[in-house]
């Protein structure tokens, strides 16, 4: 084992409070659930994993064969991505004059409301974009394989989250019924150090939920100045729990451990029967550095859902409750609300 791994995941989960500053952060009693247990239908394991993704919007699974040498192989080939020069990287952005939208390599090009109302974009936040599995419309980077780690990670992470929504009956009869045709798609993202950044935003990444269907998400890998770092007791994911509304702070140092959110659609088409999670990634004072990956399950583009959800008042619906709205509408929509145009950017 690298020693680095070692260092990193000598922690364990719990439930406790800690300070940072005069703020205390609530952590959060994270449920996992053991794959063997998952695979073979055990009743008390999937009463856990349904209950935890509907009363907290989180839950984990830990020892799924293979997972951990391909989270370590993605990471590290994450890093050895982000340290190429930035002309590099830039060269695999989308060419939005050619209509590209989304795909490769995304520098700051998110932005979400503050509670005080004032959008702010999350300018430490690096992206790079990739269907599972591997299509025709990625870009990759010559100057490395990102390709293969990513897909080789991105699949296990697709079909886990796919088994994960047959068991809690996101996909069935009273949901989506099928995911074909149903794109997924990638996100390998690094949170660059906050010293790079005004103090201004508190968050790698602000308070949001994510649009889709349901989403699988790598523990994070902190690195400070090269060197694999613990996760900083003030940094890392927070969740708002459904049943008690607060920001929870997500302890995952674990690399055996697959997370899995609900997405907004989700909320959709299930009649708010379950709830998206509201999550953000709280900044790393100082030089430390964030790795990590999601993997985003889509409905199908033309799945036609008449929801009754309460988030069918979000003007992205386009309609009231009880009214049609497609996948593919408000999988456009909310594109158009969170990406950052470049009259956002001065
Ligand atoms: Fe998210």
């Amino acid at each position: 084992m690298n020693p680095w791994i070692k260092m990193l995941f000598s922690a364990t989960v719990a439930t406790l409070v800690v300070c940072e500053g005069n703020a205390s952060i609530e952590v959060l009693d994270l449920d996992i659930v053991s794959y063997e247990d998952f695979i073979n239908e055990d009743r008390t394991a999937l009463d856990a994993l349904q209950h935890a993704l509907y009363e907290k919007g989180i839950v984990g699974i830990k020892g799924i064969p293979g997972y951990k040498e391909k989270v370590l192989k993605f990471i590290e080939t994450a890093r050895a991505f982000s340290a190429l020069p930035e002309e590099v990287k830039e060269s695999y952005a989308p060419n939005r004059a050619l209509g590209e939208t989304f795909l490769g390599y995304e520098k700051g090009k998110e932005k979400f409301k503050r509670p005080d109302g004032r959008w702010v974009i999350d300018d430490l936040k690096v992206s790079y974009y990739g269907f599972v599995p591997d299509s025709a419309f990625n870009k990759w980077p010559k100057e490395m394989d990102l390709r293969t780690p990513f897909q080789d990670i991105g699949k296990l992470m697709s079909e886990m989250g796919e088994a994960v929504m047959q068991k809690i009956g996101l996909i069935g009869p009273k949901a989506v019924t099928s995911l074909d045709g149903a794109p997924r798609l990638g996100r390998m993202l690094y949170y660059r150090k906050s010293e790079d950044s005004s103090k201004d935003n508190p968050y790698w990444c602000g308070s949001h939920f994510d649009h889709g269907l349901f989403t699988a998400l790598l523990p994070a890998f902190y690195f400070a100045q090269g060197e694999a770092v613990p996760e900083p007791e003030e940094a890392g994911l927070f969740v708002k729990t459904t049943s008690e509304g607060i920001f929870k702070k997500v302890v995952a140092n674990d690399p055996e451990v697959l997370l899995f959110q609900v997405g907004e659609f989700g909320q959709l088409v299930t009649h708010d029967a379950i709830r998206a999670t509201e999550h953000r990634v709280h900044k790393a004072e100082g030089r430390v550095e964030r790795f990590t990956m999601a993997l985003f399950t889509d409905a199908p583009m033309d799945m036609e859902v008449r929801s009754t959800s309460v988030l069918t008042a979000d003007s992205r619906y386009g309609g009231k409750a009880g009214d049609p709205c497609t996948y593919r509408h408000w999988n456009g929509e909310s594109f158009k609300r969170y990406l950052v145009k470049d009259d956002d950017v001065k």
